[in-house]
């Protein structure tokens, strides 16, 4: 062969073998579902979601539901911006046995979800709810019941069930003399290959098939080495978690992450982008210092599980360490049994950074001590490459057993493994009459209810809150004070729910009037463009006055009559507080029975923006104290300094808001009360606040006090400390709830490991201990065992210059003379019900220094 041809040929060859066309790089692939029932139930609004999703309401869900004559909804009313959350703020209740049934255009797997949240009711007590769930053929919980805490968190339970028939039921079954719930219901069609019919058995090891029999539940799903994946990110809105708390030891593991693009599908199909996102691939944990003299150890993931199941354990490795093919071997272990021996990614994908899975069942047996345990390591012999191993994605599924049961020994029709066959029919009968009592009753009770309701309208809170959405809000005191001017006139009195026109008349002296046209255009006539926050009630926008100052407009819609009442609140509270801290009203505009607030713009947002879920930069631990203390100071002076003192009743990171020097002020007073007078020990209302803030005793009694505020102070404390949600209903459950999971490590001694990475290593171990101390006495149970928020602040100012004393290189924090003259100081503060000498910003002579401001 001449030589220029052999080149030619080589070049042929080349491409012939370049992986080029063997994959597809792509996460394009998408999947739309046949059948798609989503059901936000006992909400009289559909509610979408921020991953794009909308739910039904109920009243258009009504048709699958058997019984609906039965049943009842609850919705109370809870504020909350969290993802996915919405779909807990309602509740359908079940006094009697009832089921939803859905038409199935293609059966094959479908996932099932179901959201529960015991949330208040006048009549019902949802903690105390016992009840069954069930398909056709398997049973999904029995004699469930919301775990027994101090604050409900919500629960989330994820099947994946095969359904063989065009139709498919989901029935509630309530234990006698108890009731059922629901908050939210997705069924919804999964990708017929997604569970193959067989795994790789561990024990005895061998092949394992017929796994479409089985109905899962997944107990864990774990983006192993990378971040949180939320279900806007996962084509079947699926969540990842990270693996970090189920590492035995963190320190043998290493993270390691390349670009998602990087990551190549086979294209065979075998794997899919459908079964785990690029982004699960792309990040894995490998052996740390494995380029140690010869590294021999395993890295161990432990998953707590019931041990009378079997599980469906699925590992998703990707090779994105090694820098050439054939270097990397290791062996998987699950539960102590060799799963793969020399797993040879190289081989098994022909390519670098390709998506691979292995199915395993690890059997009941084998499961016994409670727990699933994933291990991997490199495989030993000589020619075994660069010693290392790696995992990048971990799911574990709970397989029915022979009852066809996910939660206990009965059957569907209520017999057990044991074969204790009941006599269903009697049971039946007695169900039913149990439930027609049952029935009666709660039709009595919910006359009476409806009469007290028509009696004391102002006791129900309507549910659309025209302030429980984010206000970027600021009033420079001198402008307001100019603009103000002479006509200042309380208006208290012109308060009645008839009272519209009166009330919104120009004279009231609430800050300077705006026209609707000066408005039009400070906004470029409310473009959408400008739109910086949504709520249920309208919109809010970012404005410019001609003279350049920023604005921010909160415009309600005009139809809604139940924002008035909250207009109304908010003006009326906005006028009567002045303080640094707090952030203030600029004007308003009632023209054309529009319902429009005016404030200045916040320039930095809200205050959970810079902890986490946006990219901006980190704070330092020293601003984060500032911070604290800005908004424990507005606190206090709501509490203690207006005439009546007020209970904001809706504290959380979104209502703490920062100006463009990182000022604290605290928002939002829509749903704020005024406090109980002397003779009065507590407001009583309907639960309003914000999810994962509530204070227990509040929940509990419907009783609302300063203390309350307390209590969701204390959450936020310990948000500022991890920089995570108050409520995360994707984690594991003794992690949803952080006012929970950070006392439990609080109490273990190692609260170090949920600390923000980014400033852990920054902060001084006396100022922790303060601000910790603080942050925990906030969360007591009950609200006359927590501080007030003058003690707070005090603690606060205390853990800065504790903070900032540790910082001086010749005055060790334990010696330091500031300290002890601190105090001192704190004791006098206390004695003097924390007043005068703690508050240093509020300027010019007044009647109490703390609150001089505006009044
Ligand atoms: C690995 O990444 C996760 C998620 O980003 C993170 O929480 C964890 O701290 C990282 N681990 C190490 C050892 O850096
Ligand atoms: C890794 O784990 C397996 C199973 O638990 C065990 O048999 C093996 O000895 C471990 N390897 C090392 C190096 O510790």
């Amino acid at each position: 062969m001449p030589p220029k041809l052999s080149f030619l040929f080589l070049i042929l060859l080349l491409s012939f073998f370049s992986p080029t066309p063997t994959f597809s790089a792509s996460s394009s692939s998408s999947f739309s579902p046949p059948d798609n029932y989503l059901l936000d139930c006992g909400s009289p609004k559909p509610t979408v979601l921020p991953d794009g999703r909308t739910f039904r309401s109920d009243p258009q869900s009504s048709s699958f539901l058997s019984t609906p004559e039965n049943v009842q909804t609850s919705t109370t009313n809870i504020s909350t911006n969290i993802s996915s959350s919405s779909l807990y703020l309602n509740a359908r209740i079940f006094p009697d046995q009832s089921t939803y049934s859905f038409f199935i255009s293609q059966p094959g797997r479908h996932w099932l979800r179901l959201y529960f949240y015991p949330l208040p009711h006048p009549l019902y007590n949802l903690t105390a709810a016992v009840f069954s769930v069930a398909t056709d053929s398997t049973v999904l919980l029995h004699d469930f019941t919301p775990p027994n805490s101090v604050v409900p968190s919500p629960i989330y339970k994820e099947y994946l069930i095969n359904i063989t028939s065009d139709r498919f039921s989901l029935t509630f079954i309530p234990l006698k003399n108890s009731f059922a719930f629901i908050n939210a219901i997705e069924l919804v069609s999964a990708p017929s290959s997604l569970i193959p019919d067989s795994a790789t058995a561990v024990s005895p090891a061998g092949d394992f098939s017929g796994l479409s029999q089985y109905a899962f539940e997944i107990s864990y799903r774990l983006n192993v080495g990378g971040q949180e994946i939320i279900s806007k990110n996962d084509p079947l809105s699926r969540t990842w978690l990270p693996d970090v708390n189920f590492l035995k030891i963190a320190s043998a593991a290493q993270n390691k992450s390349v670009s998602p693009r990087i990551v190549k599908y086979p294209d065979d199909g075998g794997v899919t982008p459908l079964f785990a996102p690029n982004s699960v691939y792309s990040s894995a944990v490998e052996m740390a210092e494995s380029d140690t003299v010869d590294p021999n150890f395993n890295i161990t993931w432990e998953l707590t599980v019931d041990p009378s199941f079997s599980y469906l354990v699925r590992l998703h490795f990707c090779d994105i360490i090694s820098k050439s093919l054939n270097n990397l071997y290791f062996n998987v272990y699950l539960n102590g049994l060799m799963g793969v021996s020399s797993l040879d990614l190289s081989t098994l994908t022909s390519g670098l950074a390709v998506a691979y899975y292995r199915d395993f069942v690890v059997n009941a047996s084998t499961a016994s001590n409670g727990m699933v345990r994933v291990q991997v390591g490199p495989a030993s012999g000589d020619n075994s490459g660069t010693p290392n191993a790696i995992l990048n994605g971990l799911e574990v599924m709970k397989m029915s057993n022979s009852a066809g049961s996910l939660d206990g020994l009965f059957s569907v029709d209520g017999s057990t493994i044991v074969s204790r066959s009941q006599t269903s029919a009697t049971k039946r009968r007695i169900i039913a009459v149990i439930g027609l009592v049952m029935g009666i009753g709660a039709m009595l009770m919910l006359a009476t209810v409806f009469i007290r309701w028509q009696k004391r309208p102002q006791d129900w809170e309507k549910r659309n809150s025209f302030s429980s959405w984010l206000l970027p809000l600021h009033v420079s005191q001198s402008s307001f004070m100019s603009k103000v001017g002479s006509h200042h006139h309380p208006f208290g009195s012109h308060r009645s729910k008839s009272g519209y026109s009166g009330f919104f008349s120009s004279t009231l002296g609430i800050g300077r009037f705006f026209t609707f046209a000066e408005l039009q255009d400070a906004t470029r006539n409310f473009d959408e463009k400008a739109v910086i926050g949504i709520g249920g009630f309208g919109k809010v926008y970012l404005g410019e006055l001609t003279d350049g100052t920023k604005l921010a407009v909160k415009r309600g819609n005009p139809q809604s009559e139940q924002g008035i009442t909250e207009f109304q609140t908010e003006i009326q509270m906005l006028s009567k507080l002045r303080h640094r801290h707090l952030v203030s009203l600029m004007g308003y505009c009632d023209e054309q029975s529009e319902m429009i607030l005016v404030y200045e713009y916040m320039a930095n947002g809200p205050l959970r923006d810079h902890l986490y879920g946006s990219n901006l930069p980190p704070i330092s631990w020293k601003q984060r104290l500032e911070i604290c203390i800005g908004a424990a100071r507005g606190l206090h002076y709501l509490h203690t300094g207006a005439a009546q003192g007020i209970i904001h009743r809706d504290v959380k990171t979104t209502n703490i808001l920062l100006d463009e020097n990182f000022v604290a002020k605290v928002a939002d007073f829509g749903l704020s009360k005024a406090a109980p007078s002397i003779e009065q020990t507590h407001v009583s209302t309907a639960v309003k606040g914000s999810f994962g803030y509530l204070d227990p005793e509040y929940f509990r009694r419907q009783q609302l006090t300063e203390k309350s505020d307390v209590y969701s102070f204390g959450v936020v404390l310990f948000e500022v400390l991890c920089a995570r949600p108050a409520i995360n209903p994707a984690l594991p459950r003794e992690q949803v709830n952080l006012a929970e999971w950070a006392m439990q490590w609080h109490r273990k001694g190692l609260l170090d490991k949920i600390i923000d990475p980014h400033i852990v290593g920054s902060i001084s171990p006396m100022s922790l201990k303060k601000y910790v101390e603080a942050a925990k006495n906030c969360l007591a149970d009950y609200g006359v065992d927590r501080p007030s928020m003058g003690d707070v602040l005090w603690n606060l100012e205390y853990a800065l210059q504790l903070q900032e004393a540790s910082l001086q290189p010749n005055l060790p924090e334990d010696s330091s003379s500031k300290l002890i003259n601190l105090e001192a100081l704190q004791d006098k503060g206390a004695s003097s019900g924390g007043g005068a000498t703690i508050d240093e910003d509020c300027g010019t002579a007044s009647v109490t220094p703390l609150f001089n401001q505006g009044r």
